[in-house]
């Protein structure tokens, strides 16, 4: 929908801005069942609060999906007015329970339209998460970029620790990984890690293992980019070690090949050891975690 069509739809009929108390928290679950169009309307939100960056064809269901989306603790904000058949969603707050995390909830992408920030709709969201989420979850875990820190920390949440995301380029003349099927039984030290949900869910197609005998990093393929879910070392957990044996996981990727690390602590040793070889820091995230 083009972005002025949007901004129209969210104006009364007078021109004025909707009275944001007289909007609605309905959650996702509700919405895929009443609406015709299903979800289809969170993609174009999604890109509009979060910017229209190169996402891949189909992304929104492969992350509902690994992420563990549950749809009855998501919400999304809805203009009054709106139909079920075209609504206006004014923001949205997708949670994930992925066992791993239980019984803390994950906040997998939190967003309000830009002339709807600062009107409250975020402290509203989670408020409908808190009464949404299942009884056996009483914590909600988010990772915040660094702007929006001290906004989580006035919502109630606690810094818990701070994690990269490593860019480097591939070193070798040939991408040779093998197929994840043939791994070895898990052993070693997690240096760093997304989730072992969004591994496990990606698409079987995707998926990707390099080992040797002192690391194994459990990859997928992202659009060209080559992403480290979870990044082991065998016998030791010396940061020195993972990033030496990061370069020879390079070496096995082909040349100019972009290879993403995530969850690399961000800690000012653990961040010089792969700086010095190499690798940029690409995004920065503090994991902030509120009781319920
Ligand atoms: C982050 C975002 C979701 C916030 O939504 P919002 O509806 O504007 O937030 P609210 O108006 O509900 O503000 C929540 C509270 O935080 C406070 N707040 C906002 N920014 C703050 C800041 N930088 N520091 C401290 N407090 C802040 C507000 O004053 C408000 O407090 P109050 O209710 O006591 O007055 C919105 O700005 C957004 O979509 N940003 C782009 C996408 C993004 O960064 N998403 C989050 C990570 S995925």
């Amino acid at each position: 929908m083009p972005a002025d069509l949007c901004e129209s739809r969210e104006r009364g009929g007078d021109g004025a801005l909707l009275d944001s108390t007289k909007l609605e928290t309905v959650s996702l679950a509700h919405l895929a069942l009443t609406n015709p169009r299903g979800l289809a309307g969170l993609e174009p939100l999604f890109e509009r609060t979060h910017g229209g960056g190169a996402r891949n064809p189909g992304w929104l269901p492969i992350k509902l999906k690994r992420e563990c989306v549950d749809l009855n603790a998501s919400c999304v904000v809805r203009a009054p007015s709106a139909g079920d058949r075209d609504p206006t969603w004014l923001g949205f707050a997708l949670v994930g329970t992925p066992p791993s995390l239980a019984p803390c909830a994950r906040m997998s992408g939190m967003g309000v339209v830009p002339r709807y920030r600062g009107r409250g709709l975020a402290r509203r969201m989670l408020a409908h998460i808190q009464g949404a989420l299942p009884s056996t979850h009483d914590k909600l875990r988010c990772l915040s970029e660094p702007r929006n820190r001290s906004m989580y920390a006035h919502l109630g949440f606690q810094e818990s620790h701070h994690i990269a995301t490593l860019l480097h380029f591939g070193a070798g003349s040939n991408t040779a990984l093998a197929d994840p099927l043939d791994a070895r039984p898990g052993r070693g030290e997690i240096i760093a890690q997304w989730l072992d949900e969004t591994w496990v869910h990606s698409p079987v197609e995707s998926k990707r293992l390099w080992e040797t005998e002192d690391g194994r990093a459990y990859l997928t393929r992202e659009g060209c980019s080559l992403l480290v879910h979870r990044f082991e070392l065998a016998d030791t957990s010396e940061i020195e070690r993972g990033a030496l044996i990061l370069d020879q996981l390079r070496a096995s990727v082909e040349r100019d090949t972009p290879v993403l690390v995530y969850g690399w602590p961000d800690d000012p040793d653990a961040l010089r050891s792969v700086e010095r070889r190499g690798w940029q820091v690409a995004q920065r995230a503090c994991v902030m975690v509120r009781g319920y």
